[in-house]
């Protein structure tokens, strides 16, 4: 049988499995869900990238480029990381270059994967879809913030772990506590969710349509798949 494991945070990464295997990266708060809604609105590809400095080098390239730290838009950038930002007729055919806080730090580390995927509840039905079709052990990777684990994502990986339980074993216990949590909170997240940090800081920024908008389930069937350094979307 297949294996479903849950790194808890990218800090995490070195003891689990990479190789031969497919990471699905998760940063439910933002970026994850607005690269998910970025490619259901028509973007042609997103650049990931880890610092402010490569992203403005793409940016010199012509490339839309959007850059977010500490939950706030880099000043001298086009775009942040509101997935409401990216349901806009410009974004439409466009290759974006991003950089945020966790998001996209957590898939330039999981490169060694044998594919990686953009997972958050938006598109949790087309990841489950994707993955059933695959014949490789699968790890979600929690973006986090900063290194430490969150709940949001730790969510996500449950959700995903929920769905696939009757084909995929669970790896360790990291997968089994996720799949809890999110049996625990399911029937409302955003109650269960409401102390957590990240919403907390979010909300201190006055960001809480993000919030609501984020805890959807199974809006867009795109699956953001990295080709070299590019995602690209699937369709499923
Ligand atoms: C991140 O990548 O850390 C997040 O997208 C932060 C945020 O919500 O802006």
């Amino acid at each position: 049988m297949k294996q479903i494991d849950v790194c808890l945070t990218p800090d995490l990464l070195h003891l689990h499995k990479v190789e031969n295997t497919i990471v699905v990266v998760a940063d439910v708060f933002r970026a994850t869900s607005c690269m998910v809604t970025a490619f259901a609105y028509g973007v042609n590809s997103i650049i990931p990238v880890a610092t402010i400095e490569e992203c403005q080098l793409y940016q010199e390239r012509g490339y839309l480029a959007a850059a977010e730290r500490n939950a706030r838009k880099v000043d001298g950038f086009e775009l942040d990381n509101s997935p409401f930002t990216y349901m806009d007729e410009r974004i439409r055919g466009a290759n974006v270059a991003m950089t945020t806080t966790n998001g996209t730090l957590a898939i330039t580390k999981s490169r060694s994967a044998v594919k990686v995927l953009v997972g958050s509840f938006l598109n949790l039905d087309a990841v489950v879809q994707f993955l059933k079709t695959e014949r490789y052990d699968v790890m979600v990777l929690c973006a986090g913030w900063k290194g430490r684990v969150n709940m949001e994502d730790t969510l996500f990986a449950g959700a995903l772990v929920e769905r696939l339980k009757d084909s995929y074993a669970m790896a360790e216990d990291s997968a089994i506590m996720a799949w809890r949590l999110y049996c625990q909170g399911k029937d409302n997240l955003p109650s269960y969710l409401s102390s957590s940090s990240h919403i907390q800081r979010l909300q201190r920024l006055g960001i809480q349509k993000d919030i609501t908008y984020c805890l959807q389930h199974d809006l867009y069937d795109v699956v953001p798949v990295l080709r070299g350094n590019a995602l690209v979307s699937m369709q499923i």
